[in-house]
């Protein structure tokens, strides 16, 4: 397409979704009908919306930052989008931040910002922090890579507000050779391997091996939910106590004999 007719087309465009956006057409709509407006995989081929609008619903009239990792429409140009509007649908008060490998700038527009790179960029990821704050919700539908999920986890985890929500779509190429997960589901390397993990530090104030030093997540991780091919972590503060002394005197005891 010439330079011109390229302008011309995205600024009719931005015109237009302007113009949409003061009727507020979509205002209180649910995830999955949201969804079907915008042509959203999250329902259809997954199953996705229905979770979505459970845990995401309590935030909705938040003021916060949503990211999602992966537009849309691969190197396609002018496709991809679908997710990032029906965020800004429906929570109307977010800004909502896309990142795709791909240039996806046409899908920019009022509450709506897309940035070229990787998911595994830890650079980006600090700069669209410094931007727009932590994210309350990340959502990685990316490369669905087992390598780049946890890479972009261990990088993004942390930068996730208190009481945020971070889910992993499609989680299931953890099982798959060609996306780099494997036919073992123990196998250490995957996506759910790393979720498995997130599960025992949970519990780690359970450990009765007082030398354990607990990780950042087994200090933030506070619940797990798990879905079919989807994951969706919950961060706080994961100090609640334990009664593993009283209830493991005998263990104690002996321990403390065999020291002496
Ligand atoms: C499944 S699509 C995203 C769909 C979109 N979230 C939606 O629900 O409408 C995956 C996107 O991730 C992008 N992608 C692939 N590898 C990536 C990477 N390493 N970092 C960022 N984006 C990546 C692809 O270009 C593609 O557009």
């Amino acid at each position: 397409m010439s330079g011109r007719r390229d302008l011309v087309r995205r600024v009719a465009g931005r015109v237009r979704r302007e113009m949409r956006d003061r009727r507020q057409p979509y205002r209180g709509m649910g995830l999955t009908a949201l969804a079907q407006e915008f042509g959203s995989d999250k329902w259809g081929v997954h199953r996705y919306t229905p979770h979505y609008q459970r845990h995401f619903a309590p935030l909705r009239d938040r003021e916060m930052l949503v990211l999602e990792l992966g537009i849309g429409g691969y190197a396609r140009e002018q496709q991809g989008g679908a997710s990032l509007r029906m965020w800004k649908w429906f929570f109307p008060r977010a800004q909502v931040v896309g990142v795709d490998i791909q240039d996806k700038s046409f899908v920019d527009e009022p509450r709506v910002h897309s940035f070229k790179g990787s998911q595994t960029d830890r650079g980006l990821m600090r700069r669209i922090v410094k931007r727009f704050g932590p994210p309350t919700i990340v959502i990685d539908d990316g490369s669905h890579r087992p390598p780049h999920v946890i890479k972009s986890f261990g990088i993004l985890f942390p930068m996730l507000a208190d009481g945020g929500l971070y889910a992993i779509e499609d989680i299931q190429t953890s099982y798959w050779p060609d996306w780099k997960g494997s036919l073992d589901p123990d196998d250490p390397t995957t996506s759910m391997a790393m979720v498995k993990r997130l599960l025992d530090g949970l519990n780690h104030e359970e450990f009765l091996d007082d030398a354990y030093e607990p990780s950042y997540t087994d200090l933030h991780v506070v619940a797990v939910h798990c879905y079919h091919n989807l994951v969706i972590i919950e961060k706080g503060d994961n100090r609640e106590g334990s009664n593993k002394r009283r209830a493991n005197r005998k263990w104690y005891a002996e321990r403390a004999r065999g020291s002496d």
